[in-house]
């Protein structure tokens, strides 16, 4: 399972060289058909898919009163990261193979940037 890890982490860094820099008003706009299973808000909870809230400080598969979750993501052990994330949404099955998210990602990295920084907006305030 380490080893794994590691080509996945190798993985994310290839991908992640190529990151462009995100735009989290166009990121509110692409994410719309994630918003069919996600909400990232705080206090609205789960949909079909877990909530996006705080997502940048939680552990994959892991939030409390979401039951779907896929033995692929309570398998799989990391703290997201917009570098995992990236790597995530470019190709889900690739990332962790027999996940549930019915969704294909999002095929463009500009895409995927926006998305993220958008993301990043729905989170704890830093302590310093
Ligand atoms: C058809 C519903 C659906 C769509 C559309 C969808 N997701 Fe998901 N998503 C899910 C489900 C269900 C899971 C849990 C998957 C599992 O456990 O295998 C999930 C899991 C996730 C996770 C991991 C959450 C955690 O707690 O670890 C992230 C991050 C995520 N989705 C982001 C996105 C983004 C960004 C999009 C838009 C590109 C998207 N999803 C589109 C249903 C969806």
């Amino acid at each position: 399972m380490k080893g794994v890890f590691l080509v996945l982490l190798m993985l994310s860094f290839s991908v992640n060289a190529e990151m462009p820099v995100g735009d989290a008003e166009r990121g509110r706009l692409k994410f719309g058909p994630c918003r069919t299973c996600h909400y990232p808000e705080q206090g609205v909870g789960h949909n079909n898919g877990p909530s996006l809230w705080n997502i940048f400080n939680l552990r994959v598969g892991s939030q409390p009163g979401f039951d779907y979750y896929s033995d692929a993501l309570k398998q799989a052990d990391f703290v997201w990261t917009p570098e995992l994330m990236n790597v995530w949404l470019a190709d889900p099955k690739r990332f962790l193979p027999g996940n549930m998210m019915m969704s294909l990602g999002i095929e463009d990295a500009q895409d995927r940037a926006d998305v993220i920084e958008y993301l990043k907006t729905f989170s704890e305030p830093e302590t310093p």
